[in-house]
């Protein structure tokens, strides 16, 4: 079943009802604690690529974790970044010029359900974590289609599932406190990006699954990671788990606790992120 056509209502690690700043404090994380990941991802686009990219555009670029991860890889393309967020926009401008990139990175204010945002022609679109957000999917493609020259590649990347942090015996006298919250989640299958592509009118190059398998002990930012994304799956459940798996949650996201998430060595970070690219005949 391609589930991108449901329309299921289907949490993001970001949380569909999170705060803009929550949402972009985990977008920053992700930036950190993925680098590995992003890096591999970008040089594969570049391998794809018949040449190098000189016009890259990033939809629903959020605080721009895309758009600076390809700024880099490519440092002669100027990348727009296009978000309906100003705050998200105003963020992408600071870490911009912190990085000294303001000169070929630059945001772009647009509700791509809303319209279609002038793009010129382009080399590479990017769509992170940000197509399922959008009401209209398939005209957001018909949109970057008309837009990539021909040869251009665009490459939509979704994360399969919510990440795993914890260690199997958590659980404050029940282990297996993680399991439970995944199986109450019950996420289902990811959604299959190639029918969408086609049907735009891309010829599908790839669609290629990340596995992302950190071992302990891992960086600080992990643990601070694992403690936004758990906070995000509790305000997402409550309601639907026994209050002795909520007081744990509790306990393992809290800042001072001895059993909080910030004080562990043994923390990991398991999921897998897909990416289909399709080309512009
Ligand atoms: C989960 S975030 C992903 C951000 C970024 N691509 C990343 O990987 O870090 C989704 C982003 O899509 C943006 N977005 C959602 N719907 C949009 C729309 N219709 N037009 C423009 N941006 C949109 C949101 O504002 C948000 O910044």
């Amino acid at each position: 079943m391609n589930t991108a056509d449901t329309n299921a209502p289907r949490p993001d690690h970001t949380g569909a009802d999170a705060g803009t700043a929550a949402v972009a404090e985990i977008l920053e994380l992700d930036a950190e604690v993925l680098r590995t990941y992003l890096s591999e991802l970008t040089t594969w686009l570049g391998d794809l690529s018949d040449r190098e990219p000189g016009r890259i555009v990033d939809l629903g670029s959020g605080t721009g974790t895309g758009a600076i991860a390809l700024a880099q890889r490519f440092p002669r393309a100027e990348v727009s970044a296009v978000d309906r967020s100003p705050q998200m926009l105003h963020r992408l401008t600071v870490r911009v010029s912190a990085l000294s990139l303001a000169d070929r990175v630059r945001g772009i204010q647009a509700d791509l359900d809303e319209g279609r945002p002038a793009l010129g022609t382009v080399d590479l679109v990017w769509a992170a974590a940000s197509l399922h957000h959008m009401g209209d999917p398939g005209r957001v493609l018909s949109h970057v289609f008309d837009a990539l020259r021909p040869g251009g590649l665009l490459a939509v990347t979704e994360m399969d599932f919510f990440p795993r942090f914890l260690p199997e015996d958590i659980g404050m006298g029940r282990p297996g406190l993680e399991a439970r919250l995944h199986a109450a989640l019950n996420e289902g299958p990811a959604a299959d990006w190639t029918d969408h592509l086609v049907r735009a009118g891309f010829a599908l190059e790839a669609a290629r699954p990340f596995v992302i398998d950190l071992p302990a002990p891992l960086p600080a930012a992990t643990a601070r990671y694992a403690q936004v994304c758990l906070r995000k799956l509790r305000s997402h459940l409550d309601g639907q788990l026994p209050a002795e798996d909520l007081a744990a949650l509790d306990a393992v996201t809290d800042d001072e606790g001895p059993h909080g998430v910030l004080r562990r060595d043994d923390l990991t970070v398991r999921t897998t992120w897909t990416t289909w690219v399709g080309r512009r005949p």
